[in-house]
């Protein structure tokens, strides 16, 4: 199996690579740092096109749109500044569509998967207040995913979104519920689970239908 992780380099997105590599798949990281084969920005619209051209004609069985940023955490009412949103959005939302768009020839070519990370912050039924930007960008990345989900049904790509828990990594932070291995081993999973009958699906990393 081909799989293409963004934001391979650390957190979740690297657990979740090595332990594919271990399984002996090939695994396509992406990192900003150019720590992995593909240099990728995940807002930069040359460095997409970039990688489409490298991994042209390579069929991708799973893409993992993992990168993400949580850059209005512990902000308060009066800050939320508007290039906060502008940069949120340009990772979170956009960063996926664009990597979704540039990598389609390759998943058409295998009839891959899409695997979204998003979270809980994402549900409209989660509200309890704060985090406006990083909740707004995490929803709209949900439905992206499910709005791609039916568009790529033609093309036989099932496209799934998860919450991979309250994890502890740079992002989560040490308070977090679960280790970065029990989040990876969860979500491996779930992805393995994902077909066309469950295309659309927002689910846990340990297997619960969440609320949308
Ligand atoms: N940790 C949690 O509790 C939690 C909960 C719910 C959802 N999530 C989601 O899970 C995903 C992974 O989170 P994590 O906890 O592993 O976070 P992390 O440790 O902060 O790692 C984030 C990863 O995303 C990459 N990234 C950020 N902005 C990028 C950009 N513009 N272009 C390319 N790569 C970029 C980072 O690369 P650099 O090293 O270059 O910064 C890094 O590899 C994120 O989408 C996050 O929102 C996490």
């Amino acid at each position: 199996m081909h799989v293409v992780i963004t934001g391979a380099n650390r957190g979740i997105g690297k657990a979740m690579a090595e332990r594919y590599r271990a399984a002996g798949h090939s695994v396509t990281g992406t990192a900003r740092d150019g720590s992995e084969a593909v240099t990728l920005d995940v807002t930069d619209t040359a460095q997409h096109a970039d990688m489409a051209q490298k991994l042209n004609g390579q069929p991708i069985d799973l893409l993992i749109c993992n990168a993400g940023v949580y850059l209005d955490k512990g902000q308060s009412i009066d800050g939320y500044a508007p290039e906060m949103w502008a940069q949120s959005f340009a990772a979170n939302v956009t960063g996926v569509f664009l990597t979704v768009q540039a990598l389609l020839p390759n998943l058409r070519a295998a009839k891959g998967k899409i695997a979204i990370i998003s979270s809980q912050m994402a549900s409209h039924t989660r509200a309890p207040g704060g985090s406006y930007i990083y909740r707004a960008s995490k929803a709209a990345a949900l439905n992206l995913g499910r709005n791609l989900s039916k568009d790529l049904e033609t093309d036989g790509i099932a496209v799934g979104i998860y919450h991979p828990g309250w994890v502890k990594t740079d992002m989560g932070g040490e308070a977090g519920d679960i280790t970065v291995d029990a989040s990876a081993d969860g979500l491996l999973a779930r992805f393995e689970a994902l077909n066309s009958n469950t295309s659309g699906c927002f689910e846990t990393w340990d297997g619960r239908p969440h609320a949308y």
